[in-house]
């Protein structure tokens, strides 16, 4: 399956922003508070222009205090309120969090761990995803509130469940697992191969001694561990569709989605985009991490990703601190700002938070919110206020795309299989490889789409893949195509390992590729602390640390080579020039970042990809041209300003800053965490 089935349903999006521009919100939770504060709180919300709120995530117990037995006047009164305001209601089904009732009449509905603990109420997530009884109880109470609310014109959008993730080892996710693997597999002599049972003593002869990966005592067999992943990813998409389909029946027409969580481990969101009527992203930055903006970015670019270029959702982010960092450094005025502006820039359509009202009580009384608990008369507040004022100034950007040529290649099963026990080492890890090859592309103002291996790839000039440990045979074929239509292909380390079964591919490495890149490989090599030395005129002569590769040139050249020890003379950057323009690019090193920004930097060149904006002149300033918008987010804490002629282009052209509805010429100044939405003026 690829992201791009099923993507019209992106479109859905516009049918909130249709109405009201940029969609501007948060959780709403009126049920931790007395009704004369739901009155307050929607004034507040007019007053700060908020259009947008998801309501009863957490609600069950309070919608279904016992069994069967419903309490929905409340609720009612709620949904009344916001439409009687003009704040559109994403309704939610409150099925992240039983009540206690369920788990103590049918303790078979709390997850079980790898070690065999269930888990106890008292805190949330802890049903199991294949429970008979929970998945029941889960449609009853979806559907209660699909029948009841499914017309109802204010609730203009459906969220399913919260942030899906969980994963649980019981025996009725044994039984769904194997039910998973017939179907993947076939027969059990088919997944006796695809697992490699030969070693260890591992081959199964009944259905009934295959189990999903709990507690050994060694390690695990890597292909039993990585269709668990599978399958557990798949298992949680199954609950969120089998919602879903329940609200469609009541609800046609209104989009239904559920909060992801950007490079969320658990869950494969390639598999769960074409199911997804909007995409909607919980963010969490680090405000006490400067480096942070760019992990942030790279998740935006994900979502987008996700959404096929489409419009996608900011569904969470914090107002200011959270309550989950062992120190949790708040986000300023302007870095809330700042912040929610990098995702519009980004392609979001609309930017919403955790959440409307700071809670008194639970465990997430000291997380921030747009009200805070000393109430509207805050600076927090008052940023908020600010914020929905200029987010209404936006609208030009409503449903506008993000121009990219490049491509960044990120596939879940490689990630998971990558870093499975057992590998050469545990240094190279697959979230900092796609930052450290990232990081040059956002610095330099590159417009990046981020899509799966099996993506159609003819769009873009230049396609990274930071990381492709797992290459699926059916995915080769689109990878290099990249190369024989005249593109550059770009292979980090460790690339080109394994099959879709996570078999190693005999042979030279990168297996499918190592005629593309001019050169092979025959060994991994783990380094001691020392490193290794190496020469290169395009990195610059250096030391390389933890991680490099017994490579050889074969028809094409060495970029960087390695200058004494063992490896003396091994290359560790291959380049392979093909007639017709395609270049393959292939490094068998862990590179200091200033060597992948070179070899990224080379590849830009090789490809003619130049930013979709002039010069980005200062590397403070992330610079994102959105349809006719061009986003200066000034990411330091320092003041700093903006060449229009050199950032923009088009000399002596008049640009309009949206944000602040006036004309600006020549060097803007931009305050420390500022922002600029400029908009080229008709003469
Ligand atoms: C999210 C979650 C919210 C809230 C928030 C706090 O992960 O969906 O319910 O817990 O984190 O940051």
């Amino acid at each position: 399956m690829t992201a791009s089935a099923g993507l019209a349903s992106h479109a859905r999006l516009s049918r909130l922003t249709d109405d009201v521009g940029l969609l501007y919100g948060a959780d709403w939770n009126p049920e931790q508070w007395h009704p004369d504060v739901w009155r307050e709180d929607v004034a507040l919300m007019r007053a700060a222009g908020v259009n947008l709120v998801t309501v009863g995530v957490f609600s069950w117990a309070t919608l279904e205090p016992r069994p069967g037995r419903y309490e929905l006047d409340w609720l009612d009164r709620v949904v009344d309120l916001a439409a009687d305001h003009g704040i559109l209601v994403d309704l939610a089904t409150p099925t992240a969090s039983p009540p206690p009732w369920l788990g103590t009449r049918w303790p078979g509905t709390r997850a079980v761990t790898a070690d065999g603990v269930r888990l106890s109420h008292g805190s949330r997530n802890h049903f199991c995803p294949s429970s008979p009884h929970y998945r029941e109880r889960a449609l009853s109470v979806a559907r209660v509130l699909a029948a009841r609310y499914g017309a109802h014109p204010g609730v203009r959008m459906w969220h399913v469940g919260n942030e899906y993730g969980q994963v649980c080892f019981c025996e009725h996710c044994a039984d769904a697992f194997r039910a998973w693997l017939r179907e993947r597999h076939g027969t059990l002599d088919e997944l006796n191969r695809a697992w490699g049972t030969t070693f260890w003593s591992q081959r199964y002869d009944e259905w009934t001694q295959v189990l999903p990966p709990r507690a050994a005592p060694y390690l695990i067999n890597p292909t039993q561990r990585l269709d668990h992943r599978r399958f557990a990813s798949d298992q949680l998409l199954a609950l969120y569709r089998e919602q879903r389909d329940v609200i469609r029946e009541h609800a046609p027409g209104v989009p239904v989605t559920t909060n992801l969580m950007g490079f969320h481990h658990p869950t494969d969101y390639w598999r769960w985009a074409p199911h997804l009527d909007v995409v909607a992203d919980d963010v969490y930055g680090d405000p006490a991490d400067p480096a942070d903006v760019v992990r942030v970015a790279l998740q935006h670019d994900l979502a987008r990703g996700l959404a096929g270029g489409r419009p996608w959702l900011v569904m969470e982010q914090a107002a200011g601190a959270v309550s989950w960092r062992p120190h949790n450094v708040p986000k300023t005025a302007a870095q809330l700002r700042l912040d929610s502006l990098r995702a519009v820039a980004r392609g979001a359509d609309g930017s919403c938070f955790f959440q409307w009202r700071a809670s008194v009580v639970g465990a997430e009384r000291f997380h921030s919110a747009l009200v805070p608990h000393a109430g509207p008369d805050t600076a927090l507040h008052r940023a908020v206020v600010a914020h929905g004022a200029e987010l209404a100034r936006l609208r030009p950007v409503v449903g506008a795309r993000v121009p990219a040529r490049t491509a960044l290649v990120v596939d879940w099963a490689s990630w998971w299989a990558a870093e499975e026990p057992g590998g050469p080492s545990d240094r190279l890890r697959v979230l900092p490889q796609l930052l450290a090859y990232y990081r040059p592309l956002w610095a330099a103002g590159i417009g990046v789409d981020v899509v799966p291996p099996g993506a159609d790839l003819d769009a873009y000039d230049l396609v990274v893949a930071p990381q492709l440990f797992l290459v699926d045979d059916a995915h080769v074929p689109g990878l290099r195509r990249v190369v024989e239509r005249g593109g550059v292909l770009l292979l980090g380390p460790f690339s080109g390992v394994t099959d879709q079964d996570a078999h190693v591919r005999t042979g030279r490495f990168p297996a499918p590729f190592a005629d593309l890149v001019g050169g092979s490989g025959e060994e991994h090599v783990p380094l001691a602390a020392a490193g290794v030395r190496v020469r290169s005129a395009l990195l610059g002569d250096g030391q390389v640390h933890d991680w490099a590769e017994r490579l050889r040139v074969d028809d094409g050249e060495a970029l960087a080579t390695v200058d004494g020890g063992d490896l003396d003379g091994c290359p560790l950057v291959l380049r392979r020039r093909h007639t017709g323009g395609g270049e393959g690019w292939y490094v068998g090193a862990l590179l200091a970042q200033d060597g992948v920004a070179a070899v990224v930097r080379a590849c830009l060149d090789a490809a003619g990809v130049a930013g979709p904006v002039g010069v980005r002149a200062d590397p403070d300033v992330e610079v994102v041209r959105r349809g006719d918008v061009v986003f200066c987010l000034n990411a330091s804490d320092r003041p700093r300003a903006v060449e229009l002629d050199t950032v923009c282009g088009t000399p002596g052209a008049p640009w309009h800053d949206l944000l602040t509805d006036t004309a600006v010429a020549g060097r803007v100044p931009l305050p420390p965490h500022g922002a600029l939405a400029l908009i080229e003026r008709t003469r």
